[in-house]
């Protein structure tokens, strides 16, 4: 191979510990090449030489530089990060940046991209590679790197490759069952199919079928006109039922013939339909236990969940937590821009031991309203504090449980470290798991609509 003998390859860095991407480069069995290191967060865009930034830390000013750079022209730079390093291919994916490789997991991707480079300066310096396959970054707004996690969103790009198989994605509120429902649907998808968002209980019962299968004009008064339902939507893509436990069994029944036979007759309408789409269905009740008590078909059950992806709860989710966080601080201390530079140790301990009821929602809704308190750049426990009243009030709850009626919701709260806003979200979360997490009777119960539980939820 001959190379252009002037090429010099730089490494810029934020860690002295550079050896990860120098050690790999020599594994490129080519001396075409002069490999420099530049420990400055200063570089230049304009040269023809090869850049590679190799990032550890998610607020070095060397990545704040590249997110600064104006006209993002990263043509002739590649960016290297550790394996457990996700959350910074995700803020560079943010800022358009799609060459990245995480050593060592994408070491041999990285010598070809790099050979490849190296042999395309030769010729022309403008790059014609581009080898990352951009659809890995689809799934790269769920963050997560505890095994669990990674398990999860491997199986869940596996099945979306599968044509069209049922996907079931149980978990608690607030898990990601929305998010992870949108990723394997654009995972599976280049061309824009539609995506179809139906959470079942926020439509009326008796709209729901002539919104979910259409009708044909004159088949009820103030049917003018023909109307394809969601399911004819999407056609060719996904329909997301959310929600799904919350069902009536006649609506359960009709969804059952579009799942096995697929086609779908509108109402009022005399031909059948034929529907080619896949259909992920999400709740976070306890499907099984609705069957066993004949609320949810098993006919339908077992047609739903070809596959079940359970997304775990976040107290369970070990290095999640945290990992989340550190998303959580960088995106909001950016939308807010307001910087953060430290998070007290005695808050990543509550962090880890907190249950979170609610999830990641609950971790992000937390984490803005610290942000937005912070003083000094500092992240510290007691703007958390509205969680920790909760929780002392939650296990003091736990202890005195055995004697509540089952007819009663019972807050044990000190008056003096409770406000009234957080008694609220108490209470509907109380009342919420008391009634199963069937969130359509939580809302009849205290006289809200759905998207006020949901925000009170929040
Ligand atoms: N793994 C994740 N990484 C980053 N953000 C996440 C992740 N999982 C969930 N979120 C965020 O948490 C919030 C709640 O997620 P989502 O609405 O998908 O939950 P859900 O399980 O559908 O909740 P519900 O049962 O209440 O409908 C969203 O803002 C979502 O972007
Ligand atoms: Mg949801």
């Amino acid at each position: 191979m001959q190379l252009n003998k002037k090429t010099i390859v730089w490494i810029y860095t934020d860690d002295k510990d550079h050896q990860i991407v120098s050690y790999t480069l020599e594994n490129l069995n080519c001396d075409g090449y002069i490999l420099k290191v530049a420990h400055s967060y200063n570089f230049s865009l304009e040269s023809k030489d090869l850049n590679i930034f190799y990032l550890t830390k998610s607020n070095s000013d060397l990545l704040n530089n590249i997110i600064n750079v104006e006209r993002k022209n990263f043509n002739n730079s590649v960016f290297v990060i550790n394996d457990y390093n996700a959350h910074l291919a995700i803020q560079l994916s943010k800022e358009g940046i799609t060459n990245i490789f995480a050593l060592p997991h994408d070491k041999k991707k990285f010598l070809t991209y790099i050979k490849n480079k190296l042999e395309d300066y030769r010729i022309n310096p403008v790059s014609r590679f581009s080898f990352v396959d951009q659809r890995e970054y689809v799934f790269s707004s769920i963050m997560g790197s505890s095994p669990t996690s990674i398990a999860m969103i491997n199986l869940a790009k596996k099945v979306s490759k599968s044509d069209s198989t049922n996907i079931l994605i149980l978990g608690e509120t607030g898990t990601g069952k929305g998010l992870l429902a949108k990723a394997i649907h654009d995972y599976a998808n280049e061309n824009d199919e539609p995506f179809v968002d139906v959470i079942c209980t926020a439509i009326p019962e008796n709209l729901l079928e002539s919104e979910l299968f259409g009708y044909s004009k004159g088949s009820f008064t103030g049917a003018k006109a023909d109307k394809p339902g969601l399911f004819e939507l999407a056609n060719g893509g996904t329909i997301f039922l959310d929600e799904i436990g919350d069902l009536s069994l006649e609506i359960q029944a009709k969804l059952l013939r579009v799942v096995e036979k697929k086609v779908l007759r509108r109402i009022g309408g005399v031909k059948d339909i034929p529907v080619n789409l896949r259909i992920i269905s999400a709740t976070n009740r306890n499907l099984e236990e609705l069957v066993k008590k004949n609320l949810f078909r098993s006919d339908l059950f077992y047609r739903l969940n070809i596959i079940t992806l359970k997304i775990p709860p976040l107290r369970e989710r070990g290095d999640d937590i945290l990992h989340l966080t550190e998303h959580f601080v960088t995106d909001y201390s950016k939308k807010l821009n307001i910087p953060i530079h430290k998070i007290e140790k005695d808050l990543l301990l509550f962090l880890i031991k907190y249950s979170w009821p609610g999830n990641i929602r609950e971790l992000r809704n937390a984490v803005e309203r610290a942000v937005v308190m912070s003083e000094n750049n500092i992240l510290k426990l007691k703007y958390f504090e509205s969680l920790l009243n909760l929780e002392s009030t939650i296990s003091m709850n736990s202890a005195l449980s055995d004697f509540v009626p089952s007819d009663t919701v019972r807050l044990d709260i000190k008056y003096d470290e409770t406000d009234l806003r957080s008694i609220n979200k108490f209470y509907v979360r109380k009342l919420l798991a008391k009634l199963e997490g069937n969130k359509s009777r939580t809302s009849k119960v205290l006289g809200i609509t759905r998207p006020t539980l949901d925000k009170l939820l929040n």
